[in-house]
């Protein structure tokens, strides 16, 4: 595993950490006179983040040049609270100013497949290409027990190959409809994040590090920067066993 791993004593010190860094890039990047590409994660682990930002960075970045998208989005109106834009919106999009045209939810209550290929479309049409591929400044993920990240979860690495930009996929359990940008996309970008915090992930952790068990199972191992940077943040709980 060629990412980098950082831990951290707390969750919060982890989100207040990464916030910071959040805000430096997008200043950066308005000093360079460019609008930045961000695709959030949804689930549980980001809330701190986003509501850090959302109330104590306020008003220190220019959110204006700031583009926001999903790396996966459940197939649910914004509204449900399964919406992974819902928690985004509640938390730090509604207490920023950032112009409505740069919020890129992919729209959960629509059809899938007709979503997933415009979704595809607002992708090409927004995100920074390299070489005819969409390279996202900073894609931010998380990992759930069973080692999935975005919506690509085990037995469905063929995610992994896809050429598209988003395809429509199942959670295997609860069988929810998900729509999911693809690992190519993933792994092309800039500088890809994992939060991760908790104890339950710990095992899952350890092998992908340590490239030992069952670890090519998970897709979170196959998230491997094309070009860019990437970076695992734990709590201690979830670095334990490293
Ligand atoms: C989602 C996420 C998913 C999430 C993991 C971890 O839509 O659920 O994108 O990949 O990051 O399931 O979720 P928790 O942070 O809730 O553990």
């Amino acid at each position: 595993m060629s990412a980098k791993v950082r831990v951290f004593r707390t969750p919060y010190e982890l989100a207040e950490t990464f916030a910071g860094e959040i805000v430096e890039m997008i200043s950066a990047a308005a000093s360079e006179n460019r609008y930045v590409t961000i695709a959030l994660s949804g689930g549980s682990t980001p809330e701190l983040l986003f509501s850090i930002l959302g109330d104590h960075f306020t008003n220190s970045a220019p959110w204006n040049i700031v583009h926001f998208f999903w790396g996966d989005e459940r197939c649910v109106p914004p509204v449900s609270p399964d919406s992974n834009f819902g928690m985004a919106f509640r938390n730090l999009i509604k207490k920023i100013r950032i112009p409505e045209e740069n919020i890129h939810r992919i729209y959960g209550e629509k059809d899938p497949s007709g979503e997933a290929a415009r979704y595809s479309a607002v992708i090409e049409k927004y995100v920074h290409k390299t070489e005819s591929m969409p390279v996202f400044d900073l894609i931010i993920l998380g990992m759930g027990e069973d080692g999935h990240t975005a919506s690509i979860f085990p037995g469905y690495e063929k995610l992994f190959k896809s050429e598209k930009n988003c395809e429509v996929t199942l959670h295997p359990g609860t069988k929810q409809k998900r729509i999911t940008v693809t690992g190519r996309v993933l792994n092309n970008a800039a500088r890809i994040v994992f939060i991760i915090t908790g104890g339950k992930k710990s095992e899952i952790i350890r092998q992908i590090v340590k490239k030992e068990g069952g670890y090519m199972n998970y897709p979170a191992s196959k998230i491997v920067p094309v070009q860019g940077t990437a970076e695992w943040l734990l709590d201690a709980d979830a670095a334990k066993l490293l």
